[in-house]
């Protein structure tokens, strides 16, 4: 029913709808913190008000006003005075009205820039897709734990720092912050503060979140510090994993964890491959506790 990915994060769950929604909610919470990724596969065809409740057992989905700037289609609905949000995301671009390009997606982490709740998890539900071949999606864990990097690049990354910038707004809600993060549920966590960045040559990154790089008080490339690390922990498979998706697929994952990208498209015009995400806030034990408690 629950199968490893790697031997301590990463887990495949295998189960009928009924067995998955017989499980405690407290059970989702737990184990997306165990885990980091966990892919639900075959469990057959999901309304929208059951994707909602699944993920509103990992903490709290995002409501309508939380998408700033997002285009894309949203699904809006009430449940026990709680106003839930998805969204659909697929291969066409809502602001240009074309196919986004074919090209793989760059590495990168999910709403790093968020001054109060950044970093949220994802749920992504796979709804159609026209060849399983093209457009897996892959995470690269960047947990320390695992990272088991010597002193010497310990210390040297404890020294880095980032300025963070908008996504919508190049320049734009600046954040200086240290290269190792620490997860905010999971508190001694850290992880590195690794993602999209600008690339000076590269016009099509200049909005990339990841504006400057430090060692200390010198300002060093993005490549030397972003480029390089990703690239490097990229060589390790234990680190990485790839998903291949079958319609009815979910992955719900913690971007503390991660960055994730995903292989080239099928290019096709006519080809639609199509999620429905949503993002869900992280919430303490007794946040989560309460809510389960007065079904909220
Ligand atoms: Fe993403």
């Amino acid at each position: 029913m629950f199968e490893p990915i790697h031997n301590k994060w990463g887990e495949i769950w295998r189960l009928s709808k009924e067995e998955l929604f017989s499980l405690p909610p407290s059970f989702f919470r737990n184990k997306i913190y165990e885990k980091r990724l966990i892919i639900i596969k075959s469990v057959g065809q999901l309304s929208t008000q059951e994707i909602y409740y699944l993920m509103d057992r990992f903490g709290k989905p995002w409501n309508r006003d939380q998408y700033i700037g997002s285009k894309e289609q949203h699904f809006e609905s009430v449940h026990n005075n709680q106003h839930y949000c998805l969204t659909t995301f697929d291969n066409s671009d809502p602001i240009k009205n074309k196919k986004i390009p074919s090209i793989e997606m760059p590495w990168h982490a999910d709403i790093p820039n968020s001054k109060d709740k950044p970093f949220p998890h994802r749920f992504l539900y796979m709804n159609a897709q026209p060849d399983s071949n093209y457009g897996k999606t892959r995470w690269l864990n960047i947990d320390l734990d695992f990272l088991e990097l010597n002193s010497v690049e310990d210390s040297y990354y404890r020294e880095c720092s980032v300025v963070q910038q908008s996504w919508w707004e190049k320049g734009q809600n600046l954040q200086h912050l240290p290269f190792i993060k620490t997860h905010p549920i999971v508190k001694d966590r850290e992880s590195l503060r690794l993602n999209f960045y600008v690339k000076e040559n590269l016009p099509g990154t200049k909005s990339a979140w990841i504006l400057y790089s430090f060692h200390k008080s010198d300002k060093i490339p993005n490549e030397q510090l972003i480029g390089y690390t990703i690239e490097r922990l990229y060589q390790r498979k234990e680190l990485v994993y790839e998903h291949t998706w079958d319609v009815g697929d979910m992955a719900i994952y913690d971007n503390w964890s991660f960055v994730h990208g995903r292989t080239e498209l099928i290019d096709d015009t006519n080809a639609l491959r199509q999620f429905i995400r949503g993002n869900i806030d992280h919430q303490t034990h007794e946040e989560f506790s309460l809510k389960s408690f007065f079904n909220l």
